[in-house]
């Protein structure tokens, strides 16, 4: 088992990263005898993960709500079901929320936790790959607008995050390949041996080796843990966390959130943002060769769609919740593993990086 500690003061907390957690008694998830808990997972993960869950738990008053899989169940009115649900069983401040799932049910439920009574405590147990080296870690918790994604959210730090990896055997390989991007996007950012590491054990990664993974989880955790225990609100090098970002939300908008998961939105951007980089000579050339080839090994996609049009890449950016009073702020590439946010680059700049991402370029008229 391996700890990253979360150093926010009152606010700190354990992600704990180990196999075979859920189903045995873990100190991790001791209530006192009769507090209430209510689990909150999805229609996919409940019936794998929550009988094991609910072993865990031990003496608490546990309940359970299991709500619809999908981004599109991530609003308001299945937040408000969990708020319901915890009024029905009568919570109190001192109840609890459990999550049991990927970023959607830990982002949501950790959002009912963050209002029910102005915050009750939380526990995130992390379900996908990219809940557990991304959405778990750092606070955010929140729900989408019909015009937004993340429109309405709060920053609230659980009581302890619980990776349990044997959960990954279960996980969709694409959905696997999405969280690969976020642990690519780590390292890309800051820290050169790590992606070094990735690169030398890829086909261990690819394969879900055990041991590798857990590794991998606790480097990308650590990594994120750094960063968000700098810049809790994000107002600084938090931002660097969007590297590839901007591109992949664009892209995202784009496709109108079908075509492409989050974390291959996010490999595509990265393509981008690191053939910036090389175009406009703040990074050697060969970086952006070099993280292709690590994406396409973990079988993510590289290059932008044909049919889309440069000019309506930067249209959608400039309306990024990100950008600042009309420049486009972007993370870019100075080596590998050292990222930096950059609000110099001009359109025609980013109309070229996103023409060589594409292998036959729309024409704009
Ligand atoms: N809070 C943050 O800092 C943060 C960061 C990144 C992303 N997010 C949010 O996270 C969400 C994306 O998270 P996600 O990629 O986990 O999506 P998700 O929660 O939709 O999970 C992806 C799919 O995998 C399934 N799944 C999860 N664990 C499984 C398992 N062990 N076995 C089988 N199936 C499993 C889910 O049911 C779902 O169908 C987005 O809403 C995004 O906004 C939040
Ligand atoms: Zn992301």
């Amino acid at each position: 088992m391996q700890t990253v500690s979360i150093d926010l003061a009152e606010r700190s907390y354990e992600v704990l990263i180990g196999s075979g957690m859920l189903g045995n008694q873990h100190p991790a998830l001791k209530m006192s005898k009769g507090t209430k808990t209510l689990i909150v997972s999805n229609e996919t993960v409940a019936p794998l993960y929550l009988p094991a869950l609910v072993k865990s738990l031990g003496d608490a008053e546990i309940h359970s709500l299991v709500l619809p899989d999908g981004e599109k169940f991530k609003n308001s009115q299945y937040w408000l079901r969990i708020i319901d649900k915890l009024v029905d069983i009568q919570a109190t401040r001192d109840a609890c929320v459990v999550t049991l799932g990927g970023g959607v049910i830990g982002d949501m439920g950790g959002f009912a936790a963050a209002s029910y009574m102005r915050g009750i405590s939380f526990i995130q147990i992390p379900t996908s790959l990219l809940a557990q080296v991304d959405a778990s870690v750092g606070g955010k918790t929140g729900i989408n607008h019909l015009l937004g994604k993340n429109l309405i959210g709060s920053f609230h730090q659980p009581r302890s995050v619980l990776i349990d990896i044997n959960t990954l055997k279960t996980l969709p390989d694409r959905e696997f390949s999405a969280g690969l991007a976020e642990v690519v996007k780590i390292a890309a950012i800051r820290d050169a041996g790590f992606l070094r590491w990735l690169e030398q054990h890829c086909d261990d990664i690819a394969d879900r080796e055990p041991e590798k993974l857990a590794t991998m989880i606790e480097r990308s955790v650590s990594n994120k843990a750094k960063v968000v225990t700098r810049d809790e609100r994000e107002q600084g090098i938090r931002a660097l966390l969007n590297f590839g970002h901007s591109f992949a939300h664009a892209l995202e908008t784009l496709t109108g959130y079908e075509q492409f998961l989050h974390g291959e939105a996010v490999a595509i951007g990265m393509m981008v943002a690191s053939r910036l980089s090389e175009q406009r000579g703040l990074c050697k050339s060969g970086f952006s060769e070099r993280l292709g080839v690590l994406l396409d090994r973990f079988k993510l996609p590289l290059d932008v769609p044909e049919n889309l049009h440069a000019n309506d890449f930067i249209d959608v950016m400039k309306l990024d919740k990100k950008t600042l009073s009309g420049s486009i702020r972007l993370v870019l590439v100075r080596e590998p593993g050292i990222g930096f946010v950059d609000s110099t680059t001009d359109r025609q700049q980013i109309q070229t990086a996103i023409r060589s991402s594409q292998s036959n370029p729309a024409q704009t008229f």
